[in-house]
């Protein structure tokens, strides 16, 4: 324990994270060691660097950004839409789809303790996030007589939560054997000086870092490996706070398949130019999606020849993939986006601060940065009263109110 003590502040002092062991000596045995272990893996020449980055804004100055093409559901013929509806039943009733909810962000916003799939959001039903998730799986255990595999991404601070909630509700009467979860990574949180923070229990602060590590944590936990086996072709990796999400989707799985694309993202008509949704775009002639903390003014306002937004093509994080490709991206590593996030931490005289602004960087990585590395993909448009129901904040635009109206609307429920 000595000797690893002295390495860990050898390696603290080089970095400047010498605090870190400030009430190193009222922790329990337990928590030092697992302290000192924490130490000794973390990365301070990466946090460095990512303190750095938040210094600078992303730019797309140089890059050269275009409009991107798509494929609008609502323009394809009765005859295509038959044909691509006939290919994917294939794939799905052949057993070649799985799922992956990603269910590991922390939801904030929305104000929910508990992981936000567990959320009610007010259905007659009072029906969890999760549950309503589900309901697809089952509609399409019944139209095509297969169970299709469910994978859900949680981390460290929700994954026993998650799955006790799955236990309790006996997984809503879906095979259990067929859902399978799996934890995203973490990354520390930074102070404005670049400095870790320690938690409540004097340990260093942890954050999920985004759902872009989903395909290395894919592939890490077996995950692409399982889906191998299976002999599952596409992957719908979506998030877990849509109630009108549609991850089995024939028509979808039809035009990848026809289209011969590894990748194919569904995407909706931006409300306004300020909608909270990153847009897809081509960048140095690259797929790719501007996320809208990112979107300058004069880009997220631009018009087109007919008075559209120019990038008016929503990403909905309904994004299917191609298996052939996952392993592929678990091997490249996503750049990280700094956010500056309200987070409790322990300060130097030990108490609890728990701040009403923000003070510290979170970093995140985005899953369709990796879109960049895709030659081309097939972003195809739909509706959003039939497809797009976010629960993100309590109240106002995106919150249960909205999601549940909509729901009820495309359901009938009214
Ligand atoms: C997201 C998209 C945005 C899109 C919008 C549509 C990102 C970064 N942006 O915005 O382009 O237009 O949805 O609703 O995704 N998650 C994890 N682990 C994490 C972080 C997030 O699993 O570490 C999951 C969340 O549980 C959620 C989803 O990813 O299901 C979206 O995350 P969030 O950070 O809330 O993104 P939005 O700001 O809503």
């Amino acid at each position: 324990m000595e000797e690893k003590l002295l390495m860990v502040k050898e390696k603290l002092e080089k970095y400047g994270q010498e605090h870190l062991l400030n009430f190193y000596e009222t922790l329990s045995e337990n928590k030092k060691n697992q302290l000192l272990d924490e130490l000794l893996t973390m990365d301070f020449k990466q946090l460095q660097d990512l303190y750095n980055s938040t210094k600078t804004q992303p730019n797309y100055e140089g890059a050269k950004i275009e409009p991107i093409s798509h494929v609008s559901k609502e323009e394809l013929s009765e005859e295509e839409l038959e044909k691509y509806t006939t290919i994917g039943e294939e794939e799905i009733k052949n057993g070649k789809l799985a799922v992956v909810t990603m269910a590991g962000g922390q939801g904030t916003r929305l104000g929910h303790s508990g992981p936000k799939g567990t959320y009610d959001i007010g259905l007659a039903s009072h029906k969890s996030i999760f549950e309503i998730l589900c309901d697809n799986f089952k509609l399409a255990r019944e139209k095509y007589g297969v169970v299709i595999p469910w994978y859900l991404m949680t981390s460290d601070e929700n994954h026993e939560e998650t799955v006790a909630f799955f236990e309790k509700n006996n997984y809503f009467g879906y095979p259990k054997e067929a859902v399978q979860f799996f934890k995203q990574g973490t990354l520390p949180m930074i102070n404005t000086n670049g400095k870790v923070l320690l938690d409540e229990e004097r340990m260093p602060k942890l954050a999920p870092d985004g759902h872009g590590g989903v395909f290395e944590a894919m592939r890490k936990n077996g995950v692409i490996y399982s889906m191998q086996e299976k002999g599952i072709e596409w992957v719908f990796i979506g998030g877990v706070d849509n109630v009108l999400v549609k991850p089995i989707d024939p028509v979808l799985t039809g035009l990848a398949t026809e289209k011969n694309m590894l990748v194919a993202c569904k995407s909706l008509v931006k409300a306004n130019p300020q909608e909270k949704v990153g847009v897809f775009c081509k960048k140095d002639g690259r797929p790719n999606v501007i996320e809208y903390i990112e979107i300058s003014e004069e880009m997220a306002n631009a018009k087109d020849e007919n008075g559209q937004l120019l990038y008016g093509e929503a990403h909905i994080l309904c994004n299917q993939f191609n298996i052939k490709i996952l392993e592929e991206l678990a091997n490249n590593k996503l750049p990280y986006h700094a956010a500056f996030k309200k987070a409790s931490y322990t300060n130097e005289n030990g108490e609890v601060i728990k701040p009403e602004e923000p003070n510290a960087y979170k970093f995140e990585s985005f899953l369709f940065d990796a879109f960049s590395l895709i030659p081309d993909m097939l972003v195809l448009r739909v509706k959003r009263e039939e497809e797009f129901a976010p629960v993100k904040n309590a109240t106002g635009v995106d919150s249960p109110e909205t999601a549940r109206n909509l729901y009820n609307n495309f359901h009938h429920l009214n």
